[in-house]
């Protein structure tokens, strides 16, 4: 069994997944939703804090595993420094304590992982990840074998949700509230201008559309409900209007014949729609992850550092390091 570790941004995860079979003995998350929505985004530092709190709390309910564990997993980029740290800190410990091997693992691939929770790597596919912190595609060969296609070139989506939702004055995570709030708006009453639409390049861009967004609510001065959903709904539309542009771009020069969508903003539902939409007119297989698996967790961790264990992909406790940053993942 690998005891897994996700404490990247600001959720407190630990997960016991069974090697040979990938079976998840135990999951567990502790959320900060509530802590930072008052401030309408992610404080760092009280995450950092909080983490302090809730990772010993779960590690208690996992003694038991203890004499089973084979290798202690932790994500050690990217993310948040300081919350990194709180994670790769655990970590160290428990490798020294008993003695086991520890794997260091980057958040992104495990967004990828995702999908394969307990269930069989499904490798190559193309894969769109959107997230608070990431908007990519991945040609995903292997485990080793990660190409970036395309990025944002500022904010990501997810993080565009949140920004709109705190101009709103809805809290934070935006992107469910935001989804919400469309549902029940007229996606025609403004117009914003899609992102890149001229561009041949497949890449992103969350900034314009911002501000785009901060423009007309500060046009309208907002009264009522249905203007936060009429601002919602039309912002959502050409959010996700933008990322289809892009990948019926990619989907024009190969269709593939898997492709995926993960991370915590994959729970939207329109994007959903509209992804399965264009893939069914392709014939390509759309993967998703179960959507209690799409958001930050250690599960999809632990089902990385499977993969990791089988090819001796350890790391010394002197050598992990934090990067909150990466540029690449292979
Ligand atoms: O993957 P994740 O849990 O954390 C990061 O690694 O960033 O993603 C969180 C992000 C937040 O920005 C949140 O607003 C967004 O995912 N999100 C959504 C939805 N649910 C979560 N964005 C759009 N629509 C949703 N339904
Ligand atoms: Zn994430």
């Amino acid at each position: 069994m690998i005891l897994s570790i996700e404490s990247s941004c600001d959720d407190s995860s630990l997960a016991i997944t069974k090697i040979e079979t990938r079976e998840l003995i135990y999951h567990k998350k502790i959320s900060q939703e509530l802590e930072h929505s008052k401030y309408g985004g992610v404080v760092p530092e009280l995450a950092a804090r909080l983490h302090v709190e809730a990772l010993p709390r779960i590690l208690e309910e996992c003694k038991e595993y203890f004499p089973q564990l084979k290798a202690i997993a932790v994500t050690n980029a990217p993310g948040l420094a300081v919350t990194l740290m709180e994670g790769v800190m655990m970590a160290k410990a428990l490798s020294l304590a008993l003695d086991i091997p520890l794997i260091a693992v980057n958040h992104l691939k495990g967004h990828i992982y995702s999908l394969f929770i307990e269930k069989e790597t499904i490798l190559p596919m193309s894969i769109l990840l959107v997230s608070g912190g990431h908007t990519q595609i991945i040609e995903a060969k292997s485990l080793k074998e990660m190409e970036i296609l395309a990025s944002t070139m500022d904010d990501s989506f997810g993080e565009s949700f949140d920004k709109v939702s705190k101009m709103l004055g809805m809290g934070y995570p935006g992107g469910p509230v935001v989804q919400e709030y469309a549902l029940k708006g007229d996606s025609t009453r403004f117009v914003f201008p899609i992102p890149l639409k001229q561009s041949p390049k497949i890449a992103f861009s969350y900034s314009g559309l911002k501000n785009a967004v901060r423009l007309a609510i500060e046009k309208i001065d907002i009264t009522n409900e249905q203007d936060k959903a009429d601002i919602c709904a039309c912002f959502q539309k050409t959010a996700v209007d933008h990322i289809m542009q892009k990948v019926k771009k990619l989907f024009k020069n190969k269709a593939p014949k898997d492709f995926a969508i993960v991370g915590g903003a994959s729970a939207n539902i329109y994007l959903r729609e509209q992804l399965e939409t264009l893939c069914a007119s392709h014939k390509t297989t759309l993967h998703l992850s179960q959507l209690k698996y799409c958001s930050d967790n250690a599960a999809m961790i632990g089902r990385v550092a499977i993969e990791q264990y089988k090819i001796n992909d350890f790391v010394s406790i002197e050598e992990i390091d934090i990067q909150s940053r990466v540029k690449d993942f292979s």
